[in-house]
C-alpha cells in the first residue's frame, strides 16, 4: 500500500505526559464515506468529536514492531460533523515499555528512547467515487492530554481537570512506513464486566474491593467527589494469610491508578494500560466506597468460546473455569505467561503448552497465526527461536519445548481447524527450528548441550531450582524427535519433499533409544512415550502408572511432563488412575488451589501453601494459564471427542467414564459443525449422549460404531 502519511511526533519529548495530537477539517458537502487508518508507536486511543472511534482497546496492539506493525482502519462516516475534530491520545504501550522488568538490552534501550509517534490517514470519499486523502504531517498538532502517565507495567495517571491546551504543531520524523501491516490479529476489546462482590477492611486497615474472580483489564468506577480530590488505586490477585491486601508477587511492576477528579459525579477507566488483578486497594478514595461503584473489564482477544466442559464435581467445574478465565486473562493479542508481574511476555514455552487446550475452548485460529507470524518474524538467521515472541528478551540461545512452539503450534491449529494455511505459512520457520537444532547440537541425531528450562518448576526439582530432575538432554532430544515429525507430517499436508527430515527422524529415534534405555522421572517416562520413542510403550506406560503410584498418587511433573501424563496413563489403561491425578485435592494437584480459592490457574501448585503463606514472593503468579492444558485430557480423553481429520471433517467420540465424577459433558464447536459428549452413571449403566454435525465414530465399551451426523443414545456397562 502506498501511504500519503508521513510519522508525526511532539516537538520535545513530554516525559511521562501522553501526547494527543489533533486534525481538524471541515466536512465538504459532497463527503458520503469518511474512513480512518491509524497506527502509533505506544498504544492509541481516537475520538472523533469526542466519540470513541471503534471498540479496538490498546490498538495497534503488540507485534514484532519491527518488521510488523499492524494499523487498524475505521468507518467514521457515522461520526462526521460540519466541524470535525479528530483527537489521537498515545500512551507508551507495549512499543515504549520497560519490558521485561528483569532485563536490561539496548533494543529495550533503544526501544524506550523512541520518540511517541503516530501515523494516521483520513480517506473521505464523495458521491462519485473521488477520495481526498488527508495524512499526518507537519499540519497536525498535538497538546499534553489528560494522561499524565501511562505503560502498561506501572498503570496510568489521569488528570480530569487538565484540557489540552497550548496546541501546538507536531514534527514529521523519519520513520519508514515498510513495517506497516493492516489488523491481522482478533481485534482486543472489553469483552466482560464482573460487578465487585465486596469492599471491605482488611486487618491492617486497608480499604480492599474484592471482584471474587481475577481478570485482565481494567477497573471502572463511579465517583463522587469534589474537585482536584484523588483517587488512588493499587492492584492485587490475593490476599495474605492475614487477609491483608498482597502485592509483592508484582515484582517492579507497579500496576497502579491515579486519578484526579473534576467536580461532581463521574465514571473513568482507563484505556492505553491493563492490570490482572482480583483485589483493588484504595489507597485514597473519596467518600465511602461501594461495591456498586466498581467494575472489572475483562479486556482481551475478540476470540469466541468454543469449548464447554461439565460434571458432577464442583471443585472440577471451578477447575474448567479457572481455565477458561486464565485464558481470557492471557491472550490479549499475543498469549502470555501472565498478565500482572513485569513480565507478561509471549513465552514460546507456555503457548506450546497450552495451545491444544486454547484451540478447544475458544476459536484461536487468527490470534495464533498472527502470532506464529511474529514467532517467525523474529527468529534468528540460524533458525533459532527466542524464548518470548515478540523477542523482547533478545535471547538468541533457544530452550527445547519452548523453541518447539514453532512446530507444535501450528501443527495443532491445523488439527483444531483444518485449513492448511497455518502450515503453508509456518513450514519454512518449522524446517529452520529443527535444523537449528541439528546444527546446535554437540551430538548427532540429539539434541545435547544448550541451556534449557528443563522441566520446569517440576516438583522433582532439587532444592533451590526451578527445573525439574528430569534430563535436559533427554527432554530436548526428545522434542527434537517430536518437531522433526512434525515437519515431516506437514511437509506431506503440503506436498514437499521431506525425505530428508524422515532419515533424520529415523536416526533420532535409533539415537535416542539407544542413549535412553530407561526412564527416570515421570516427565521423561511421559516425553518418551508420549512422543512414540520409548520402545515398549505399553511397559514404559506400566511403569510409569506404578512410579505414579509409588509417589504417592501425586504428580512430579513440570511444564513438560504435566500436559501429556494424564494421556499417557489413560491411553495405555490406566485411566482410573489419571483421574485419581486429576480428583486429588490435598498438594500437589489441580484441584488443590481450587480449595485455596483460586479463580485462574497458578503458576506454582502451591502458589499459596496449606498454612496460607506464599510459596515465594517473587515467582508466583496465580494467573498462569500453562497447568490449564490438563483440559485438552478432559475434552480428548475424559469425553472422548477428538478430530479424526484436520478441522473436525470426521470426530471421534471415545468416551472413558469414571464414576467418581457421576457424570460429565463436554462440547466442541467446530469448524464442521457441533460435536458433543455427555455420559452419565445411572441404575447401575453408564447412559451416552452423543450429538454430532459431522460423521463420528463413537468407541463406546470397546465396540466402535462409525455414525452419520445426528444424536444418539448408547448405554454402557459399568466395568
Ligand atoms: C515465566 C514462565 C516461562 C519461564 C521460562 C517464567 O518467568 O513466567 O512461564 O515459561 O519463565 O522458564
Amino acid at each position: 500500500m502506498e501511504f500519503q502519511g508521513k510519522w508525526i511526533r511532539p516537538k520535545a519529548d513530554l516525559g511521562d505526559i501522553c501526547p494527543v495530537f489533533r486534525k481538524e477539517w471541515k466536512k465538504e458537502e459532497e463527503t458520503e464515506k469518511a474512513e480512518l487508518l491509524i497506527t502509533a508507536v505506544g498504544v492509541y486511543e481516537a475520538r472523533l468529536n469526542g466519540v470513541r472511534v471503534g471498540d479496538y482497546v490498546l490498538a495497534p496492539g503488540w507485534t514484532s514492531y519491527r518488521t510488523r506493525l499492524q494499523y487498524q482502519v475505521y468507518d467514521i462516516t457515522e461520526l462526521l460533523k460540519e466541524d470535525n475534530c479528530l483527537e489521537i491520545t498515545v500512551g507508551k504501550g507495549w512499543a515504549r515499555s520497560p519490558m521485561p522488568g528483569f532485563v536490561e538490552n539496548e533494543e529495550k534501550r533503544q526501544r524506550q528512547a523512541q520518540p511517541c509517534g503516530v501515523f494516521a490517514e483520513l480517506y473521505l470519499t464523495d458521491s462519485r467515487g473521488n477520495r481526498t486523502v488527508i495524512g499526518t504531517d507537519g499540519s497536525w498538532q498535538y497538546a499534553e492530554s489528560p494522561v499524565r502517565f501511562s505503560e502498561i507495567y506501572d498503570g496510568e495517571w489521569y488528570d480530569a481537570q487538565v484540557r489540552p491546551i497550548q496546541w501546538q504543531n507536531a514534527v514529521v520524523f523519519e520513520k519508514p512506513c515498510d513495517n506497516l501491516i493492516p489488523q491481522e490479529g482478533e481485534k482486543i476489546c472489553e469483552k466482560e464486566r464482573v460487578r465487585a462482590k465486596r469492599v471491605f477492611v482488611t486487618p491492617a486497615g486497608e480499604t480492599v474491593v474484592d471482584f471474587g474472580q481475577e481478570v485482565t483489564g481494567y477497573v471502572e468506577f463511579t465517583v463522587d467527589a469534589r474537585a482536584g480530590q484523588e483517587v488512588r488505586i493499587l492492584h492485587g490477585e490475593v490476599l495474605d494469610a492475614e487477609g491483608n491486601f498482597y502485592r509483592e508477587n508484582y515484582r517492579e511492576a507497579k500496576a497502579q491508578l491515579r486519578y484526579i477528579c473534576r467536580e461532581g459525579v463521574q465514571t473513568w477507566h482507563p484505556v492505553l494500560t491493563f492490570f490482572g488483578f482480583r483485589y483493588l486497594k484504595l489507597e485514597e478514595f473519596p467518600g465511602e466506597a461501594k461495591p456498586e461503584q466498581f467494575t472489572a473489564i475483562a479486556v482481551y482477544s475478540d476470540l469466541r468460546q468454543t469449548g464447554r466442559l461439565r460434571c458432577g464435581v464442583p471443585e472440577l467445574n471451578r477447575l474448567f473455569s479457572n481455565i477458561f478465565w486464565g485464558q481470557r486473562g492471557n491472550f490479549l493479542d499475543v498469549p502470555t505467561d501472565c498478565p500482572q508481574r513485569d513480565e507478561r511476555l509471549g513465552w514460546t514455552g507456555d503457548a506450546e503448552v497450552f495451545v491444544k487446550t486454547a484451540s478447544y475452548n475458544f476459536d484461536v485460529e487468527k490470534f495464533f497465526i498472527k502470532w506464529l507470524h511474529d514467532l517467525a518474524a523474529d527468529q534468528y538467521e540460524n533458525g533459532a527461536v527466542g524464548h518470548v515472541v515478540p523477542d523482547y528478551l533478545q535471547n538468541s540461545t533457544p530452550s527445547a519445548a519452548w523453541g518447539d512452539a514453532a512446530t507444535i503450534c501450528p501443527w495443532q491449529i491445523y488439527q483444531t481447524y483444518g485449513s492448511q494455511k497455518v502450515l503453508a505459512d509456518q513450514f519454512e520457520s518449522m524446517k529452520k527450528w529443527v535444523d537449528y537444532i541439528t546444527h546446535a547440537t554437540d551430538t548427532p541425531n540429539l539434541w545435547t548441550g544448550g541451556t534449557h528450562y528443563g522441566d520446569w518448576l517440576g516438583l522433582d526439582a532439587p532444592s533451590g531450582s526451578y527445573k525439574g530432575s528430569s534430563r535436559e538432554e533427554l527432554i530436548a532430544s526428545a522434542f527434537y524427535a517430536h518437531s522433526t515429525q512434525l515437519v515431516i507430517r506437514a511437509g506431506h499436508v503440503l506436498g514437499e519433499d521431506v525425505t530428508e527430515y524422515e532419515a533424520l527422524y529415523q536416526a533420532i529415534v535409533a539415537a535416542f533409544r539407544a542413549a535412553y534405555p530407561e526412564y527416570r522421572t515421570q516427565t521423561e517416562y511421559t516425553v518418551a512415550v508420549w512422543f512414540g520413542l520409548a520402545e515398549h510403550p505399553q511397559k514404559s506406560a506400566d511403569e510409569l502408572a506404578e512410579l505414579v503410584k509409588k509417589d504417592g498418587c501425586q504428580l512430579r511433573t513440570g511444564f513438560v511432563g504435566t500436559p501429556f501424563l494424564l494421556h499417557v496413563l489413560s491411553s495405555y489403561g490406566h485411566a482410573d488412575l489419571a483421574y485419581t491425578l486429576l480428583l486429588r485435592r490435598e498438594y500437589p494437584s489441580w484441584l488443590y488451589p481450587v480449595t485455596k480459592g483460586a479463580t485462574t490457574i497458578w503458576e506454582h501448585w502451591d502458589g499459596i501453601m496449606e498454612d496460607g503463606g506464599f510459596w515465594s514472593a517473587d515467582m508466583n503468579s496465580f494467573n498462569h494459564y500453562a497447568y490449564g492444558s490438563v483440559a485438552d485430557w478432559i475434552y480428548e480423553e475424559a469425553a472422548g471427542i477428538r478430530p479424526l481429520e484436520p478441522g473436525f471433517a470426521q470426530a471421534q467420540v471415545a468416551p472413558k467414564p469414571d464414576r467418581r465424577l457421576g457424570w460429565l459433558e463436554a462440547s466442541i464447536e467446530t469448524r464442521h459443525g457441533l460435536v458433543r459428549s455427555r455420559w452419565e452413571y445411572q441404575d447401575g449403566g453408564i447412559r451416552y449422549e452423543i450429538e454430532a454435525e459431522m460423521p463420528v465414530s463413537v468407541v463406546i465399551d470397546g465396540t466402535k460404531r462409525q455414525v452419520p451426523a445426528g444424536s444418539y443414545i448408547f448405554w454402557g456397562s459399568e466395568k
